[in-house]
């Protein structure tokens, strides 16, 4: 059973969201996919949890409280922000600042940022 708007991952690295949900569970590469439960709590010294500002026209979403490294071995693949009406993605690459920017007015959002090497982090 696979849930609306869940993000599944397969083995090869591809990555699927879910915009209803079903009594099935995709599979990628001969198994079934795995759905990604996003982290919430921080810990040690890297920091991936999605810090929402409300800027000028929109929010800004960073990574960390400490911005998370952006290197070619380490780093935020996309970020994502959803108000319950839209949800939007935006990839980041290595070698630039670990946030996006997303021009939505209301206030309730939860963002999620996949990190390379530890996964999904959610801001709520
Ligand atoms: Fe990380």
């Amino acid at each position: 059973m696979v849930k609306e708007n869940a993000i599944l991952k397969g083995d090869c690295g591809l990555m699927v969201l879910t915009l209803n949900s079903a009594d099935c569970m995709p599979t990628c590469c001969g198994k079934e996919m795995e759905e990604l439960i996003p982290h919430v709590v921080d810990t040690g010294n890297e920091k991936h949890k999605p810090v929402i500002t409300k800027v000028d026209g929109g929010i800004l979403v960073t990574c960390g409280e400490v911005a998370h490294p952006m290197e070619e071995a380490h780093h935020i693949e996309w970020i994502s922000a959803h108000d319950g009406e839209i949800d939007m993605w935006r990839a980041v690459y290595p070698g630039k600042k670990p946030e996006a920017f997303f021009p939505m007015e209301k206030t309730d959002i939860t963002a999620y940022a996949y990190c390379n090497l530890h996964s999904l982090w959610g801001s709520k």
